[in-house]
């Protein structure tokens, strides 16, 4: 949470910073502001609110200078007003910081700081950063001595960066505890910082990841990593092949819209270079799986948040159905303050499109303590969880700007789906024939998903008719439950529609309650194993008064004649059925939110990586 941008060469930096912070606005919007060094002394502007009232501000009362740092804030302590906007400085005017995430004992800071003399101007938890860097300047001479001292008096998860004009040739990093990722981009005479790839990816594609209590000094030509001991780091640089344009909305309203139509492209990745279609057979390189390793394997456990849990909810049911091994799914806040059953025999998979979800890090951390095998299914090349594992498997989605999670949620599906072919090819538990049939049916997918996304006209006259209602509630059974869950998550969270997702048969134990017409039910019910349940769910929901929505398989008459509107999907072998029947719904919740005029990729109170608990 919070977006970071910095810059130190020739140009001027602010176009740089405020075009880099328009790029991680998804990971807040409270407030904005940059900082530049201007004339030896610092120019700051901030406002509360989202970037374009700071880039309206910039254009009226402009800045300019070689060096500057800026923020986007997803409040944690304090309100989003102005004076809690980043970026803070102290009283001497010498310095100024921007900070992505919590100081967990900033009260015990803020007091010592207090009894210094020190006034504080704000609510944040980030002013003490600033203060307490000041502090240490005035005892040492040197400001990267000064900013080492400070920081390694933090406690909790940061990505703090910080310059002063004692040293104006100097931007000065550092990454503190598992979230809070720092990116500093390599230059030629220039040199990036950025808490997210996209911020930076149109000017350099050469990248390195700080890890946890590490600290960079750049300078415009020099790079200088080290640990918070001042013992050097041999810094390892990682080139970036996403495309900078997938970070571009291009003729799309929203990068949510943007990102549902980019399934075709990053389902066709996800294959690419994995799944021999003339053997049968499936790659997972960066797992390092052996078929030792994978008969060793007693229980797996998912673990997750949000709609990557509910992609783990579906990798549970593929992995156990194809290569029968248990599987749990636990979300990753709960996993993290248990005492799971996991030992050495136990494989636990983490799910992140950001790979820095503070609570899914740390449930990686304890499995990690406890002794499983750790494995990420992950999208940002280069984040933690990637990096923590023993081994992963990328998401081929490219950079996901929307909060609102779409393409980064049928890619897990489908790398579950692969893995549990794996999974059960190394243990000599499938027949030849079923996983040649299970691989070859993989080659559908694009197809299948471009079908879809052909069928927006209809979805959005059922949009018109429902943008209106005040609540839904979402059925789906067996491996289309969790398509359920996630089809509520979408519309709550971006339409502020009341949602809920519900095993199709758990409806007679309480929800068949809320059901009349004024409670739509929208119904999951493609040719599944699990179809004859459902309509008969449907049947009931009809006999209540409720409106029935249903996602339903092309030419099912049953559904067409039960059914007040059909979202219609081609048929899919079964076991790839979510990844289908899921994406009528993300465009349903896009384009209810998009008529009611709300913000769909910047949804209030969310962030797109949540680094905070
Ligand atoms: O980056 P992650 O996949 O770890 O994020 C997990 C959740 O925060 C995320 O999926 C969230 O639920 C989305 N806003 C859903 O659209």
């Amino acid at each position: 949470m919070c977006g970071i941008v910095g810059y130190i060469g020739d140009q001027d930096a602010t176009p740089i910073i405020l075009n880099g912070l328009k790029k991680l606005e998804y990971r807040g919007y409270d407030s904005a502001g940059i900082a530049v060094l201007q004339d030896g002394k610092i120019e700051v502007r901030r406002d509360a609110g989202k970037l374009n009232k700071l880039t309206a501000m910039v254009e009226m009362n402009p800045m300019t200078g070689n060096l500057g740092i800026g923020h986007t804030r997803w409040a944690t302590h304090g309100m989003p007003t102005v004076n809690n906007a980043h970026p803070h400085m102290g009283s001497t005017g010498e310095v100024v910081v921007v900070h992505n995430g919590i100081v967990e004992n900033y009260l015990e800071l803020k007091e010592e700081l207090l009894a210094e003399g020190i006034q504080f101007k704000s609510e944040t938890d980030t002013e003490t950063i600033v203060h307490l860097i000041e502090l240490y300047l005035g005892l040492e001479a040197d400001f990267t001595a000064a900013a080492c001292k400070a920081l390694s008096r933090l406690r909790g998860a940061h990505g703090v960066v910080t310059f002063s004009t004692r040293e104006p040739d100097k931007i000065v990093a550092a990454r503190i505890g598992n979230a809070g990722g720092v990116v500093v981009g390599l230059g030629d005479g220039e040199n990036y910082l950025a808490s997210d790839i996209p911020a930076i990816l149109e000017y350099t594609r050469r990248m390195i990841f700080l890890e946890s209590e590490q600290m960079v000094v750049l300078t415009k030509d020099e790079v200088k990593l080290t640990n918070f001991d001042g013992s050097p780091v041999k810094p390892e640089i990682n080139t970036i092949s996403w495309d900078p344009v997938s970070a571009e909305k291009g003729e799309y309203r929203h990068f949510m819209q943007k990102e549902i139509h980019e399934q075709v492209r990053s389902l066709t990745d996800t294959l690419a270079g994995r799944v021999d279609f003339d053997q049968g057979k499936i790659s997972l390189a960066q797992l390092n799986l052996t078929a030792e390793k994978a008969k060793q394997i007693q229980k797996i456990i998912i673990t997750a948040c949000g709609t990557a849990a509910y992609a783990g909810m579906v990798g549970k049911f593929l992995i156990e159905h194809i290569a029968r091994i248990p599987v749990e799914v636990d979300i990753a806040s709960e996993f993290r303050y248990r005492d799971p059953i996991v030992d050495e025999n136990t494989v636990v998979i983490a799910v992140s499109q950001s790979g820095e979800t503070a609570d899914t890090l740390a449930a990686m951390e304890l499995a990690k303590r406890k002794g499983a095998t750790l494995w990420a299914n992950v999208n940002v090349i280069g984040s933690q969880a990637m990096r923590i594992s023993d081994g992963f498997i990328s998401m081929q989605t490219g950079p996901e700007i929307g909060v609102a999670s779409t393409k980064a949620f049928t890619a897990p599906l489908v790398d579950f789906y692969m893995l549990a072919i794996l999974l059960a090819d190394l243990r000599g538990t499938i027949k030849e024939k079923e996983r040649r049939q299970l691989v070859s049916d993989l080659r559908l997918v694009p197809n299948l998903v471009s079908k879809i996304l052909q069928s927006e006209e209809g979805i959005i006259q059922a949009a018109r008719e429902f943008k209106f209602i005040k609540s839904a509630l979402y059925l789906g059974r067996g491996i289309n439950m969790p398509i359920a869950y996630e089809g509520a998550l979408k519309l709550k969270e971006i339409s502020y529609i009341h949602a809920e997702g519900y095993p199709a048969g758990e409806m007679k134990h309480g929800p068949i309650a809320l059901v009349d017409r004024d409670m739509p039910v929208i119904a999951i019910a493609p040719k599944d194993p699990w179809y004859e349940k459902m309509i008969s769910q449907i049947e009931q929901a009809k006999a209540r008064g409720g409106s029935v929505l249903v996602v339903a398989t092309e030419g099912d008459e049953k559904v067409a004649e039960l059914a007040d509107h059909v979202f219609w999907v081609p048929e899919t072998p079964w076991l790839l059925s979510p990844v289908i029947t899921v994406i009528p719904l993300q465009m349903f919740a896009y384009h209810i939110a998009s008529l009611r005029g709300l913000d769909v990729d910047q949804p209030r109170n969310l962030a797109k990586s949540v680094t905070v608990e």
